[in-house]
């Protein structure tokens, strides 16, 4: 590749679903979303330009984290339609042939044989592009969805993924490489001197396997992760080949990718071996004042709807602040749910108010503000790099539609290609390889 610093791009969906509802430029979604087309079209698009790979985001219950009710999150389309991500995944692997395909699966909505089966599937019909995001749940609504009264707390919640985890490469394992000798004179097809059970009897979960979806392409399908906590960084330093994170800034960048590196070498891992990707919402324009009228809207959007910006917040941290006074000093929060994304919010709220505080964090745009022309974000994503070490980005937009995505796939990215920044052409053919080709 060209360049000095080439860097990774992934790209984070917040689910299939109504997207950005009300938003111009989204087309029919409100009557075309169950089809997927339009996630589909994202995916060809992301591939042409470069990205190693799609992360499909997913909760899996509805909101009720606002005056105890679901009614801001229905009207107003939060969060909610979800499809299974699953099936979308296996829709855009049909559509794609280079795109990494990365689902989330919750390790407390299946179980683990359930996850080694779908992702392994997926890993075959995507010919090695298969993946999964590996996350702990963080609602207790979501928990009442499968029986439970709450989910386990949150240290429980890792330590119970590390035997989740545990199962799930084993059963990876369980297939030896050449396993399948489809000998057409012996009539054997699957030798089974090559193909073993697991036996695994833990603490909270039990598999016998073998997995009977056979072997993967890439043996391990893609592990990604997103913790910032301690516990989740650690598991993140254990298993993962990629991580999404958004610590806030160039120095919690930089100290992140550190720590996690470190932990990997404690492990005895290459930590070349896991790519650390940072959340981005940039905001592309053709001119630097286009860019900054949309960022001072994205502000102004949020300060009129306050309501659903702390709706949004309570959804993702399992509490309801409905009851809190916007303009008093935001005060103690504790929560079981995701803890590192809490506690960036206190510290960034400092003495602020919560109405200040939130928007704030709402309008943040990830882990550094872009706002600019093609060249100018361009710039900055290289000069941030630089200074982080490595090794990428995951674009998030709350405004999917075709036209943004074409602003980042057709404006921006040909402004990284050209520096050298980004891949032009896939050299590996799985994903993994194409995650460690630089
Ligand atoms: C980019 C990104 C994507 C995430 N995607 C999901 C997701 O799809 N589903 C989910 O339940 N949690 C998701 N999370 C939450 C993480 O799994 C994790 O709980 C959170 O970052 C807080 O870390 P902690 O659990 O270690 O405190 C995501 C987090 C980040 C930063």
């Amino acid at each position: 590749m060209a360049g000095n610093n080439p860097f990774h791009l992934a790209w984070f969906l917040q689910g299939s679903s109504i997207q950005a509802w009300g938003a111009p430029w989204t087309g029919n979604i409100s009557e075309e979303w169950m089809s997927a087309d339009m996630f589909v079209d994202l995916a060809r698009a992301i591939e042409r330009a470069g990205f190693d790979y799609l992360l499909i985001e997913d909760s899996i219950y509805v909101g009720q984290n606002w005056q105890n009710s679901r009614d801001i999150f229905l009207k107003n389309g939060m969060s909610i339609p979800r499809q299974e991500p699953t099936v979308v995944a296996t829709l855009m692997a049909q559509a794609t042939k280079h795109l990494g395909i990365v689902p989330t699966l919750s390790t407390f909505a299946y179980h683990p044989y359930l996850v080694a089966r779908i992702v392994g599937t997926l890993d075959q019909i995507s010919a090695g592009r298969g993946g999964w995001n590996m996350v702990t749940g963080s609602s207790d609504f979501s928990a009442q969805n499968f029986g439970m009264e709450a989910l386990p707390s949150h240290d429980t919640r890792y330590e119970m993924a590390h035997e989740f985890i545990e199962i799930v490469t084993r059963l990876w394992d369980s297939w030896e490489p050449g396993a399948i000798v489809a000998d057409r004179k012996t009539g054997v097809l699957i030798d089974p001197a090559k193909v073993h059970t697991i036996d695994y009897h833990g603490k909270y979960y039990a598999s016998r396997g073998p997995l009977n979806s056979g072997p993967a392409p890439q043996g391990r399908p893609v592990i990604a992760q997103a913790g910032g906590s301690g516990p989740g960084r650690a598991i993140a330093a254990k298993y993962a080949d990629t991580i999404v994170a958004h610590p806030k800034g160039v120095d919690a960048m930089k100290d992140y990718r550190n720590d996690v590196r470190q932990q990997m070498m404690g492990l005895g891992r290459d930590p070349d071996g896991c790519k650390i990707l940072f959340l981005i919402a940039p905001i592309v324009a053709a001119s630097q004042e286009e860019a900054q009228i949309r960022a001072d809207r994205r502000r102004a959007d949020a300060v009129a709807n306050i309501d659903q910006r702390l709706a949004q917040f309570g959804w993702s941290t399992n509490l309801d602040l409905s009851g809190c006074d916007l303009d008093a000093p935001v005060g103690e929060l504790t929560t079981n749910g995701h803890q590192s994304s809490l506690q960036q919010f206190l510290k960034r709220a400092g003495g602020k108010t919560l109405r200040e505080a939130i928007v704030g964090y709402s309008t943040g745009g990830g882990s550094v503000d872009l706002v600019g022309t093609p060249d100018d974000v361009a710039a900055q994503m290289d000069e941030i790099m630089q200074e982080v070490g490595g090794d990428g980005f995951l674009f998030y937009l709350g405004d999917v539609s075709r036209k943004s995505v074409a602003e980042i796939t057709d404006g921006l990215i040909p402004a990284l290609q050209q520096r050298g920044l980004t891949r032009t052409g896939f050299g590996g053919k799985h994903l993994r390889d194409n995650l460690l080709e630089f």
